[in-house]
């Protein structure tokens, strides 16, 4: 008989919107959610959990809206077993061409006595009711035992044949807390699939976090023991130590089917880009020596390395940066480059402007070449994520002056705008940034505390722009911003701003005083 765990395709769940986002300082707006559902909808990702529509009015709009637009992909939204939950996700994806539901339900006796406060058979009964309800609503429907790594095989294997009973058509296994090893989760799958006698009528999948840098083996060591869908995140962001990479999966089932003789719908050279849209979109940079898309994933440094390059590349490349869509950064345009060539360049890197937006990145691509002899590809995509990402600002920077004298001052004459009403302080600070990010909290009357701040180079040199993170909490809640800019001090100013705003955004409050407290 062929049931799903003998075929070879295995499917993709991308839960970039919903776990991802979950991730402290990763949140997105609407209009950038809808722009990480396009993209992960046109390079073959077959589930987008968009996102978990109880949660906020601004959740269940971007799943509804993520529903209406997606072409390919099956919309999934999340609902804890609540009846209140399920209706709602039932609502926001029942505008897809095809919507899921997912709700899920602890099952570790450890959740079970801590958080829930339940019996095993409360538990099993809550199964089977919320999977009815949800299947009373849609055909697809995927039940989540949560912390099931740390679940006794015997009721996870009771859990899940109430869920198929009840009409679940994907059981997920989530490595809620990361404590599997891919021994133990190739056995705890392969144990369910043969223990659970309706098995044969789902399929099975792969949910696993990284606390111990594990995520990826243990997903895929799932896959050999009979799972077919992997849930993941671009750029393995998501709760904590995150979740499996997405373009990590994909690319070892394709470079080692050798060993792993599966596959997936994901066209390989798009990676490269979701990562950046996703990094743009999530304020989260990826680290350089990050597997696949880091910035040094394909970069060889030492001379017999490079040596090694030269006379062949297979000596020391297992796939090629083209593979996942790294074209050599080419000196593009300069400062005669007009209109057409820009609009050209852009839909060569993947982007697709409103005309708003796009005037806005011309005038600033033409300032910066007027700045800057080589502007790069990676100049332009920076520019324009830098202008996506901002685009919402109410509090934007208008003017900035900075003296700094060493052993002497430090000062800072700041003029911003909030909400359109002008704002000037001057601040004297321990040193330059200290002077910015202390006049922008004088301004505009808060003051978050600063977890991160970092600066790094678009390209190489020393005109390259400066490319700023700063990620700032207050009262509990993590917003992170970004932003590129020829001057350094200038780019951490509006990193520091659009962090900001992003905390305006997430508590609706208005500009000014709003985060005092
Ligand atoms: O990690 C987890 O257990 C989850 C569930 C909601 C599936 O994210
Ligand atoms: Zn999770």
């Amino acid at each position: 008989m062929t049931t799903q765990s003998n075929t070879d395709r295995v499917y993709i769940f991308d839960t970039t919107l919903r776990d991802g986002e979950q991730s402290p300082g990763a949140t997105m707006t609407l209009e950038e959610k809808l722009q990480v559902a396009e993209i992960l909808d046109t390079m073959g990702v077959d589930i987008i959990e968009a996102g978990f529509p109880i949660a906020s009015n601004g959740d269940f709009e971007a799943v509804a809206t993520i529903a209406k637009r997606a072409k390919n992909a099956v919309i999934c939204g999340l609902a804890r077993a609540i009846s209140a939950d399920i209706d709602r996700a039932g609502e926001a994806v029942r505008f897809a061409k095809r919507g899921r539901i997912h709700t899920f339900v602890s099952t570790s006796p450890i959740h079970l006595a801590h958080q829930m406060k339940k019996t095993e058979d409360e538990v099993l009964e809550i199964v089977t009711r919320t999977v009815t309800q949800a299947r009373n609503l849609i055909d697809d429907v995927e039940w989540s035992g949560m912390d099931a790594t740390r679940t006794p095989v015997e009721f996870l294997a009771r859990c899940t044949e109430a869920a198929i009973k009840a009409g679940a058509t994907t059981i997920n296994i989530p490595d809620t807390v990361g404590y599997s090893t891919p021994e133990d989760y190739y056995a705890l799958i392969k144990t369910l699939i043969e223990m659970v006698p309706n098995s044969d009528q789902a399929i099975f999948s792969t949910h696993c976090h990284n606390d111990l840098g594990m995520a990826v083996a243990n997903s895929l060591a799932g896959v050999r023991a009979g799972a077919r869908q992997v849930e993941c995140t671009i750029n393995g962001i998501g709760e904590r130590a995150g979740n499996a990479a997405l373009e990590e999966v994909v690319m070892a089932l394709k470079t080692r089917v050798d060993a792993l003789p599966f596959h997936t719908a994901i066209e390989s050279t798009s990676l490269s880009r979701a990562s950046k849209v996703v990094s743009a979109a999530a304020n989260f940079p990826v680290q350089y020596n990050k597997a696949i898309v880091g910035k040094n994933a394909f970069a060889h440094e030492s001379g017999i390395h490079q040596d090694g390059m030269l006379k062949n590349a297979l000596t020391y490349e297992i796939m090629t940066p083209e593979s996942v869509g790294i074209k050599s950064t080419s000196l593009v345009m300069g400062k005669h480059s007009g209109r057409h060539a820009f609009k050209q360049k852009l839909a060569d890197l993947g982007y697709e402007l409103a005309d708003n937006q796009f005037q806005e990145a011309f005038q600033r691509f033409k300032d910066l070449a007027d700045r800057k002899k080589n502007v790069y590809d990676d100049d332009i995509i920076a520019l324009v994520d830098d202008e996506m990402g901002s685009g919402a600002d109410r509090i934007r920077l208008v003017d900035m002056s900075v003296m700094s004298k060493t052993g002497g001052i430090h000062r800072c004459e700041l003029k911003v705008s909030v909400d359109g009403a002008p704002v000037e302080v001057s601040f004297d600070g321990t040193g330059s940034v200290d002077a910015i990010f202390s006049a922008i909290k004088e301004a505009v009357g808060a003051h978050p505390h600063l977890v991160l701040y970092a600066v790094d180079g678009v390209t190489g040199g020393t005109d390259a722009q400066a490319n700023a993170h700063v990620r700032l909490e207050l009262n509990g809640r993590i917003a992170s911003g970004n932003a590129t800019e020829p001057d350094t001090l200038v780019a951490s100013a509006r990193a520091y701003l659009n962090a900001y705003n992003r905390l305006l955004v997430e508590r609706g409050a208005p500009a000014q005083g709003a985060l005092a407290g």
